[in-house]
């Protein structure tokens, strides 16, 4: 069986699924061919330079742990072998040149962004430029890779946290890699004024191959953990819708949570977010029923994370899928931020035989279901869905194959 992967706007690869079982492999041999394109093109808009520095990027995914990371509470996200790549040099020219290769549009001054209110991945590298090296001049950059935008796997964040990743070598700062994730989640609250949490700068910042990290939003400690049950392999399934008014309603969500957090403060004076509240404390503290609900979804979730991690430890498929259902479940009923793609593909795949579980990914209204499943029917489960997708909605959704990969990273001259 041959997949064939969009890598970008006009150049196609093929994968064979019988590489799956490599860890890495499907990575490895993608990487160099992608820069290579880049470079080519690096070469066509630049002259014959070498960009001073060439940054790989990578996507989100989250095990579990879903609308939490606002509540202060835990997380299990790693980084995903796709990812977004920038090359960028000081300019030469005296003036800025960026390249988004994929969307094939390109800029020569910031006031381009700003006057017409377009190009939006040129704002999050003018925002990042801003906040963190105003000081630096003009530059030349070119972005490009395989991460799909627009799929929940926080091709944003990427963005962001490459970038400043490559400022920080240009200008030669020395921060932590989380100090620069949090410079990230402010670029994302203050310039383009989303209000995530913290769990996609980190992940993308900090991760490690084959692992996730079982973070704590509130003191941001974390560890890895190793994420690999033996036999099975995680994928995505992008959905390829992305409804409107998803931030409008990720932020009532988020507003939510702080109204039950002021309400059960009445009985419970010593909780200062969600994560510090019991299914007992919820209950005492009459909240009206859709808050009851909302609340009881994030109490249970950040359960979840610790079941989930303990389950990963003991190699326990049944426990994982177990936890993958139940947080679908959750946010499909009690959090509300499904939607019909999202449990058609949660449903298809957790009635199919091999695989072990599967739930939504993210801020939810579209984007990614994420499925843990057999290695041994991997093939057959993605035409049956992709089949099944297909009859209901009239079109196609992706099957995303990757490996869990190391945080930002420099990308070693060619
Ligand atoms: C989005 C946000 C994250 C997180 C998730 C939901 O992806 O960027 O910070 O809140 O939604 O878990």
């Amino acid at each position: 069986m041959i997949y064939t992967c969009e890598i970008e706007s006009h150049v196609y690869i093929s994968i064979s699924i019988c590489t799956i079982d490599h860890r890495s492999q499907i990575a490895d041999h993608r990487f160099p061919f992608m820069v290579e394109v880049l470079l080519d093109r690096w070469n066509k808009s630049f002259g014959s330079t070498v960009p001073e520095v060439v940054v790989r990027a990578p996507g989100r995914v989250n095990i579990i742990g879903e609308h939490t990371d606002y509540n202060e509470g835990w997380v299990l996200p790693g980084a995903m072998s796709r990812s977004i790549y920038l090359l960028v040099s000081k300019s030469k020219t005296g003036q800025h040149h960026w390249i988004a290769y994929d969307l094939d549009e390109e800029i020569q001054s910031t006031e381009e962004i700003l006057e017409y209110g377009q190009y939006a991945w040129a704002k999050y590298i003018e925002g990042a430029i801003r906040l963190y090296a105003p000081e630096l001049g003009p530059l030349q950059l070119l972005i490009g890779g395989d991460l799909p935008v627009g799929a929940g796997i926080s091709s944003s964040s990427a963005l962001v946290c490459g970038i400043l990743f490559a400022l920080q070598q240009l200008t030669g700062k020395t921060e932590s890699k989380e100090s620069l994730a949090l410079i990230g989640q402010r670029v994302e609250k203050e310039i383009i004024g989303v209000q995530g949490g913290i769990m996609d700068q980190f992940a993308i910042m900090m991760s490690q191959p084959h692992h996730v990290m079982l973070l704590d939003c509130r003191t941001r400690e974390y560890r890895l953990v190793d994420a690999d049950l033996p036999g099975c392999k995680w994928i995505l399934i992008n959905t390829r819708v992305k409804h409107a008014l998803i931030d409008s309603d990720y932020n009532q969500r988020a507003a939510q949570c702080k109204q039950s957090v002021a309400i059960i403060q009445k009985s419970f004076p010593e909780v200062n977010a969600l994560r510090d509240v019991t299914m007992d404390m919820l209950t005492a503290a009459d909240l009206p029923e859709t808050l009851f609900r909302r609340s009881a979804f994030v109490v249970q979730e950040d359960d979840r994370v610790h079941q989930m991690v303990e389950a990963l430890h003991q190699h326990d498929a049944l426990r994982t899928g177990e936890l993958l259902k139940a947080s679908h479940e959750g946010l499909r009923h009690m959090y509300e931020v499904s939607c019909d793609e999202l449990d058609h593909l949660a449903d298809f795949a957790n009635a199919y035989e091999g695989v072990i579980g599967a739930r939504m990914m993210g801020g939810g209204f579209g984007g990614c279901v994420i499925c843990l499943i057999r290695e041994e029917v991997l093939e057959d489960f993605s035409i049956a869905c992709v089949d099944a997708y297909l009859d209901r909605f009239g079109f196609e959704p992706d099957v995303i194959l990757f490996d869990l990969a190391d945080g930002v990273s420099l990308v070693p001259s060619m």
